[in-house]
């Protein structure tokens, strides 16, 4: 896959909602149910990221969730790569790029959302042909001012900004004209998931779902 098809569909899930969950799951067991809080709530595009042993398993099963897009996030090699397109990811997330880790998912045919930090990596990521991007980790590395610095010399790259992004600040980031979504746990905080608290967490994703870009 193209780097540009890549961008191509990494843009159509990130408008599907605001808010794109990232989840660290840590039992199989609540992959089903989690992931249908969180769809029923309004939204969709899930983000598992592969930081558990049980996180392949959790996305082949949430990628049975009628309504789900599931992808992997914390891609960091191409076994990372080739083990996510197996489980049945149809996107995947990394926290930042390396030649390698693009080279992987264009041969695996995964749509990445690569990671970029600052100008210089935005534009190589852009150079290659990834024009929508995450910005990790957003409030550490600068946040909205920082971001929207970028819109002005760099209008062709848009990102979902993740990393300290709550609803609280939401708004800040989905108000800016080069993000299209924003990525985010608070939809799916640890003790809501362990405690299997799915009605909570439903009420959390349709409060995000509920945010307008
Ligand atoms: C992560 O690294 O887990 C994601 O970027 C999410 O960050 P958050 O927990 O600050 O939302």
């Amino acid at each position: 896959m193209t780097p540009e098809m890549a961008s191509h569909l990494a843009e159509e899930i990130c408008r599907l909602a605001p808010v794109v969950p990232v989840l660290v799951v840590k039992e199989v067991a609540h992959a089903a149910p989690l992931a249908e809080a969180l769809v029923n709530g309004g939204l969709p595009a899930l983000e598992v990221t592969l930081r558990t042993p049980a996180a392949l398993d959790v996305i082949r099963e949430m990628s049975e969730i009628e309504g789900g897009v599931v992808g992997a996030g914390t891609l960091l090699t191409t076994k990372d790569v080739e083990n996510a397109k197996k489980a049945g990811a149809t996107f995947g997330v990394s926290p930042g790029a390396t030649d390698r880790l693009l080279d992987a998912c264009e041969a695996n045919d995964l749509p990445l959302l690569p990671g970029a930090t600052s100008a210089t990596e935005s534009m190589r990521l852009l150079e290659r042909g990834y024009s929508v991007q995450k910005f990790f980790p957003a409030e550490a590395a600068g946040g909205t001012p920082f971001l929207k610095s970028l819109a002005s010399p760099l209008p062709q790259i848009r990102f979902c900004p993740t990393g300290g992004v709550s609803l609280q600040n939401a708004m800040d980031y989905l108000s800016l004209p080069n993000t299209l979504c924003v990525g985010g746990s608070w939809v799916a905080p640890g003790d809501l998931v362990e405690a299997g608290n799915w009605g909570e967490i439903s009420k959390l994703a349709a409060e995000a779902a509920a945010l307008t870009s």
